[in-house]
């Protein structure tokens, strides 16, 4: 099987169990221009996870942890030049500019094509081209996709492994001539005969590239998360917010790729409720998705459907069903403990891949966050030693900001029973939410679904260090998505309206209610004033209370807001003054947000839907009046 590079092919080795010819071709063709030393498919089994665990270990891409501490878990430290998504190199190349819109990078197909075929040429010399087959929501369901990603890292075939439906089965799925995404990837660092790898192979260059009208991944450069696990953000966000948009001119209405957590809430008695929310990266899905109410909610249960991405279909009864097309989570450590979300501490006790956090000395891992007193000793991230006053004279974090851990949902205490339903669940609301220190009250109900669109189309967030740049700065991110549109910005924001309306004229159709909140406004101290996490429960409840029609609340300039008595204070010592710091409107701050809405919509410019600039005049008049 492993032969060596003579004629610049290696034995293509196709399994038994694969019929379709295409994807034969494609590979051959794929191996053809990369010319990796071999070729080897996954078939995703047990055997062959633990197998490359090893393997990686013995190279030093992973260190095995301590296993009396964290059974079959492992530590990877990547590249200190590749440690985010890189949204400055990502790129959604359609036929037209306009078709990928003024939000995201572009280039023209035939340019980047012949730009990527010289990257491409020979890039895994020297290394194992692996085929990974993989489907996003449950395998065979109507709603999945199938991806196939070609990569030269083992790091992201056990990473697919866990965050994905991957193995051989998807072949029996796909059959002769089954549909796919076909999602290409390379670390970029060819190993010359003799050359000594490295333990996190990647390249200076990096290019995450999209062909929307071919359904085409390309990634070169980077073996760190969304870069490199396709199945992520370019499958299940960025093409399949274009499948969504195709489907509305096919069946009228189409469907959402969204940003979105999805977790289901259950009052003590029994009424279910499902919510998908959208923050931006790094900004509280994981940990809304997980909560644990607080003791005063005596009863009540939250249970998590997906942490990270959501897929949204209209149902023939008129709601709107949502699955979570992932099958893991790939969650930020930093600041995650047994306090702030203990569901998330108990799906990594064991079967974990952890990136970019620290080392103990008892061969455990560490995070900032994760315990009040840091360890006296750890090696971090980096693999430099590390001591509480090495940290307090240079500033090092033992962790990457953006340092996390890969888990399998199975291992999630609170997984919803339904996590896997192909049927999706019912949503009965949508929560839109960015980290603003200021301006940004806790929570908002919209009005209406334009109003609601209007809201989420035009959320500020504080950039965090899921993405390589500046951290803090505020940015517009509508719907969480800006780096994830597939295309054009004002036709996603259409393809929601039209969705609302489409869906309000079917008969005894509910559409979800949409609000908007904030946890993170700070003090004079910059500390945050809400307590968050489990408390988000408080704001939780109003919210289906209002969805109800039974929890009271005050018409404001931009929505409607509950006054300190609507929320349950019980078990909290969370007086009016503290409410009111979390909740107060500052019309100068929001006559400068107002100013940034203009700025995106000035920038949107042409197809930007005319409602949404209705809206906002309304808006800016009762702002005047107020
Ligand atoms: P991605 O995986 O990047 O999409 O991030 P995410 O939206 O899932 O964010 P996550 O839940 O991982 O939280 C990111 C950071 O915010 C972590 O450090 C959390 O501890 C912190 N965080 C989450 N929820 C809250 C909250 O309610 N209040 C505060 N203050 N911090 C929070
Ligand atoms: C995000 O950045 O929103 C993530 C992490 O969920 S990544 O998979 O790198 O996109
Ligand atoms: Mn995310």
């Amino acid at each position: 099987m492993n032969q060596p590079v003579l004629a610049g092919v290696a034995a293509l080795n196709v399994p038994d169990y694969v019929k379709h010819q295409k994807l034969i071709s494609w590979v051959n063709e794929f191996a053809a221009l990369t010319k990796p030393e071999r070729i080897y498919w996954c078939d995703g089994s047990k055997e062959e996870y633990d197998r490359l665990c090893n393997e990686m270990v013995a190279s030093g891409t992973l260190k095995r942890l301590n296993p009396a501490k964290r059974p079959n878990s492992f530590l990877a430290c990547s590249d200190p030049s590749d440690v985010a998504r890189v949204e400055d190199r990502t790129f959604i190349c359609s036929q037209n500019k306009d078709d990928a819109g003024p939000t995201n990078n572009w280039m023209p197909p035939s340019e980047m094509r012949s730009r990527l075929a010289s990257l491409f040429d020979g890039c895994m010399r020297g290394r194992t081209l692996y085929v990974i087959p993989f489907s996003m929501g449950p395998l065979g369901s109507p709603i999945a996709q199938i991806g196939i990603e070609l990569t030269d890292s083992p790091y992201v075939v056990v990473s697919m492994r866990t965050m994905t439906r991957m193995g051989r089965a998807v072949y029996d799925v796909l059959g002769a001539d089954g549909d796919f995404v076909p999602c290409h990837h390379t670390v970029g660092a060819p190993l010359e005969p003799g050359q000594q790898d490295v333990s996190w192979p990647c390249s200076p260059t990096k290019y995450i590239v999209h062909y929307p009208e071919t359904h085409e991944i390309w990634s070169f450069g980077s073996g760190y998360g969304g870069n490199a696990l396709l199945g992520k953000k370019c499958l299940a966000l960025r093409i399949a917010s274009v499948m969504g948009r195709q489907a509305e001119q096919q069946d009228g209405m189409g469907w959402l790729a969204e940003h979105m957590l999805i977790l289901g809430v259950e009052s003590p008695a029994g009424d279910k409720h499902y919510v998908a929310a959208a923050f931006p990266s790094a900004c509280g899905k994981t940990n809304f998705a997980m909560l644990i109410p607080p003791a005063s909610f005596n009863g009540w249960k939250v249970t998590t459907i997906g942490d990270d991405i959501a897929w949204i279909k209209p149902g023939k009864d008129g709601r709107l069903y949502a699955i979570n097309p992932e099958a893991g989570y790939f969650g930020v450590a930093p600041g995650t403990n047994e306090k702030t979300n203990y569901n998330c501490m108990a799906s990594m006790r064991e079967n974990t891949i952890f990136t970019n956090v620290a080392l103990t000395d008892d061969g455990d891992v560490w995070w900032e966050g994760l315990s009040k007193e840091a360890p006296a000793h750890l090696i971090d991230w980096q693999g430099k030693d590390w001591t509480p006053e090495i940290a307090a004279a240079t500033g090092a974090k033992a962790a990457h900001p953006n340092a996390r851990f890969t888990v399998p949902a199975i291992q999630n205490p609170v997984l919803d029973p339904a996590w896997d339903d192909p049927q999706g669940v019912p949503i009965s609301a949508f929560i839109f939410g960015g980290r603003r220190s200021n301006t940004v009250p806790l929570v908002t109900e919209a009005r209406n679904w334009a109003e609601g669109v209007y809201m989420a189309a035009t959320m500020g967030s504080e950039t965090t260090a899921a993405a390589a740049g500046q951290m803090g700065i505020v940015r517009r991110d509508p719907f969480a998505m800006l780096p994830f549109i597939g295309y054009n910005m004002s036709d996603y924001f259409q393809h929601w309206l039209n969705l609302g309306a489409k869906l309000a004229e079917q008969q005894g159709a509910q559409l979800p209610k949409i609000f908007c909140v904030n946890w993170f406004r700070t003090d004079a101290e910059g500390k945050f004033i809400w307590p968050g996490f489990g408390d988000n429960m408080r704001v939780l409840k109003w919210m289906l209370d209002r969805v109800e029609g039974r929890a009271g609340g005050e018409e404001n300039v931009f929505g409607t807001t509950p006054k300190y008595s609507d929320l349950n204070w019980e078990g909290i010592d969370f007086d009016e003054t503290l409410f009111d710091a979390i909740t107060a409107i500052d019309k100068n701050a929001w006559r400068a947000e107002i100013k940034l809405h203009t700025d995106l919509f000035d920038r949107l410019n042409q197809g930007l839907p005319w409602q949404l600039i209705e809206i906002k005049a309304d808006l800016n008049k009762r702002l005047s009046a107020a």
